[in-house]
């Protein structure tokens, strides 16, 4: 059966998602969330909010995880994400990296780069080779350890791995999950970088971190979840000057003479309350 024509600018659209593990756990309440075509929109949250959850319903690996969408839906342009797999995420050019950096440590690199975007089916070589040269281009480390075993290379270096063989995938949407997690602050800021530049290339990037300030920095809008649900969204920039964020997720006390945090107290254009997109 032929494709359909990708659409020109596609974006992710969550509405209402309600996502349960087995019977009982509610992970996600009544979510809803976009990311426009090209832009990079961070998720934050706490540990257990719900923000690895949201990814897997996106890239469709939530059953793996025994959980299911229960309400909502999940759409990437013209493509239903919902109740869909894995390859029909990537067929649509939306490419989850998951958290922990999970990258096959007995393989070289070169042999995890070919990994990335097995779910497209026969490529030509070219297409292929394009998607290697933009890896080495953005990972110049990884260039020059093609035949290095993965699970030889540093913490960082995995990440990268982990980022280049979803760019083989070429996504079109890349979903990050805590690519700063456990790195020293000069690769977090590497990272950072990183993820400048494959957004500068026209990806668009959902980029969950519990670094909210590496995070803000880079993002256009942003989204916190507190225990499944949406408790704030915005303009990063807003957010990163509202109180709560300031106080909760940038590891400072927002005091009432706080220069920074009076100038925000009323006039923040961060929408309280869930779904405001
Ligand atoms: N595979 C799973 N089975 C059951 N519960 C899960 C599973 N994965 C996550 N959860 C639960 O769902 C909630 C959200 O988890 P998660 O999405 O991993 O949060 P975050 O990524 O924000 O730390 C937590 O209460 C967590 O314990
Ligand atoms: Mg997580």
């Amino acid at each position: 059966m032929p494709e359909a024509p990708p659409d020109e600018e596609p974006a992710l659209i969550v509405e209402g998602l309600d996502v349960t593990y087995g019977r009982a756990l509610s992970a996600l309440r009544s979510v809803s969330l976009t990311v426009p075509h090209g832009t990079v929109v961070a998720l934050l949250g706490a540990n257990g909010a719900g923000k690895t959850t949201l990814l897997r319903a996106v890239s469709g690996t939530l059953r793996l995880h025994r959980g299911a969408v229960t309400a909502g839906r999940v759409r990437y342009g013209s493509t239903e994400l919902d109740g869909r797999d894995p390859v029909a995420a990537v067929r649509a050019g939306v490419v989850q990296v998951p958290e922990g950096r999970r990258v096959f440590a007995g393989l070289t690199v070169d042999e995890n780069l070919r990994t990335g975007g097995l779910g497209l089916g026969r490529r030509r070589p070219a297409q292929v080779a394009e998607a290697r040269d933009r890896v080495f281009a953005l990972f110049p480390r990884l260039a020059e350890r093609t035949r290095q075993a993965a699970g030889l290379l540093s913490g960082g270096e995995q990440q990268m791995l982990a980022i280049g063989r979803a760019l083989m995938a070429a996504p079109r949407l890349l979903l990050l999950d805590e690519p700063s997690l456990g790195l020293a602050p000069q690769m977090v800021h590497r990272i950072a970088g990183v993820v400048r530049e494959i957004n500068a290339q026209g990806t668009a990037v959902l980029l969950v971190e519990q670094n909210a300030g590496m995070a803000l920095s880079l993002a256009d809008t942003a989204f916190v979840l507190e225990v499944g649900e949406v408790r704030l969204s915005g303009a990063a920039g807003e957010l990163a000057r509202t109180d709560a964020v300031r106080r909760l997720y940038l590891g400072e006390s927002a005091e009432p003479d706080h220069p920074a945090a009076t100038a925000t107290r009323d006039g923040a254009a961060a929408t309280e309350g869930q779904g405001a997109a």
